[in-house]
């Protein structure tokens, strides 16, 4: 590579990372210190991932990214699916539900998570409270 076209790269590289940095100030906007990106959004194109591992497992990083995306307002709101808060089903259905997931309406998550995983969703679900409330 000659010297012509590393400058060229290093000028390209700093452009890029200029625009990137322009586009986050507009998507956020003046009130951008106080409020977060939305982690639900930016993986909404994402399937099943693969297992996670306990140490970096957290339930309810896990819930808005991967299910929140349809089940609104961290599981508390209908959405593309419905409101899990207050659910009436069973445990092992819920389980089900999760693993075989229903075709057409949600994804089947057989083999993203271990034993310990669904436990910490069921037990994410079960503890839903109204948005506001006293914990
Ligand atoms: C692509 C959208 C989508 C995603 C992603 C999704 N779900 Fe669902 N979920 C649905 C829909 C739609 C239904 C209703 C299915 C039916 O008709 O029974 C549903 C139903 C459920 C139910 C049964 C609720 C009830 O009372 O019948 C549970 C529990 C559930 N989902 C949990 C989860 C969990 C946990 C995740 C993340 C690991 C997740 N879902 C991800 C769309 C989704």
């Amino acid at each position: 590579m000659n010297v012509v076209t590393r400058h060229c790269v290093i000028v390209a590289t700093v452009l890029s990372l200029l625009h990137g940095a322009v586009r986050a100030a507009e998507m956020n906007g003046p009130m951008s210190s106080t409020k977060k990106p939305d982690a639900a959004a930016t993986s909404a194109t994402e399937t099943a991932p693969s297992a996670a591992s306990n140490a970096t497992f957290d339930v309810e990083k896990l819930f808005a990214s991967t299910c929140g995306w349809c089940h609104s307002g961290g599981g508390r709101e209908a959405g593309k699916g419905p409101k899990l808060m207050g659910t009436t089903l069973t445990d092992d259905e819920i389980v089900r539900r999760i693993m075989l997931g229903k075709p057409g309406a949600m994804p089947a998550f057989a083999g993203t998570f271990n034993g310990d995983q669904l436990t910490a969703i069921i037990k994410y679900i079960r503890e839903l409270k109204p948005e506001g409330t006293p914990k």
